[in-house]
């Protein structure tokens, strides 16, 4: 009886240790795992549509507002910039890897010789030094946000595939990992706290969406608005916890956005879309 109480324990221990140590992979699998159990519902694609998933008329709505985006002319502009040649007469896609075409779904990646993780806005930034001209800020719609729309929609229906392929990789995706779980600010939230723990409650008028799915569909526009990158919305949300973060493109966003894509792998990209 208390030997197999012990063994009990001690698997429960194993198991304990196990989670602890989990890996990016693992780490992944235990949030699907976890949705998966508390909606049972909610197939795992419906993921991509946020708070949308959830509420039925919603997503009646959405649908209806991506028949006829009333963002179109904000796209076109967008298509301009992207299309529109560097002073050099170079353009994006004479810069970006395979013309610009699905690989955002690669991005943020972890670059082994600079030590650091790449976003999909550093590469575009990359290529403008690379041209000869002033990067964009990370914060900025009408630059940053509006040429993701169009370059990152070059990579609609690709899946989500980040990869965590070395130690260095690793340590930047724990570190990722802990400003999800860390609680903070005078509220004293975490991501999670919103996000895995409360995912499908409401917050005031807003029902609260999975953090599987969420970097799938960046920039989005709100009510025809400018665009918002994903690391715009990471700052909206530290200000709901109260809490002040650090700009857009800094290491730390960087880090938490390689961690929070990770947890998008596998599900498909749609860049530019409608959100409250
Ligand atoms: C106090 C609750 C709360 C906390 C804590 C919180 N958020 Fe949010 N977040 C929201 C609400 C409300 C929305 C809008 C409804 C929705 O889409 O979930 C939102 C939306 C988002 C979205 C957009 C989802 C979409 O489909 O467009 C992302 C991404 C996101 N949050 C990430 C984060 C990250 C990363 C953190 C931690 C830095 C965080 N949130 C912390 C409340 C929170």
């Amino acid at each position: 009886m208390t030997k197999a109480w012990l063994r009990g324990l001690g698997i429960a221990l194993m198991a304990g240790s196990v989670i602890a140590h989990a890996g990016p992979r693992e780490e992944r699998t235990k949030l699907v795992d976890y949705f998966a159990r508390k909606f049972p519902d909610l197939r795992h694609a419906d993921h991509v549509y946020g708070a949308l998933a959830f509420d039925p008329d919603a997503r009646d709505q959405y649908d209806a507002i991506m028949e006829y985006p009333p963002f179109t002319a904000e796209l076109e502009k967008a298509k301009l910039l992207f299309e529109t040649p560097f002073r050099n007469g170079k353009t994006y896609a004479d810069c970006l890897p395979n013309g610009g075409r699905m690989i955002a779904g690669n991005y943020p990646l972890f670059d082994e010789a600079r030590g650091r993780v790449v976003t999909f806005e550093d590469l575009i930034n990359q290529c403008r030094a690379d041209n000869g001209e002033e990067p964009y800020a990370y914060d900025d719609p009408g630059t940053m946000g509006l040429v993701t729309a169009h370059a990152r929609s070059l990579s609609d229906g690709m899946k989500v595939d980040v990869k965590v392929e070395s130690p260095a990789a690793l340590r930047a995706f724990e570190a990722g990992k802990r400003e999800f779980y860390q609680r903070m600010g005078q509220l004293n939230f975490s991501c999670a706290s919103c996000h895995v723990a409360a995912a499908g409650n409401r917050l005031r008028s807003e029902v609260l969406s999975t953090a599987t799915g969420q970097a799938v569909h960046w920039p989005v526009f709100r009510g025809g608005d400018q665009p918002m990158t994903l690391q715009m919305r990471y700052t909206d949300c530290y200000r709901y916890m109260r809490h002040v973060s650090d700009r857009p493109g800094s290491e730390r966003l960087n880090n938490l956005e390689y961690f929070h894509t990770y947890l998008s792998n596998g599900l498909e990209m749609k860049a530019s879309v409608f959100r409250k």
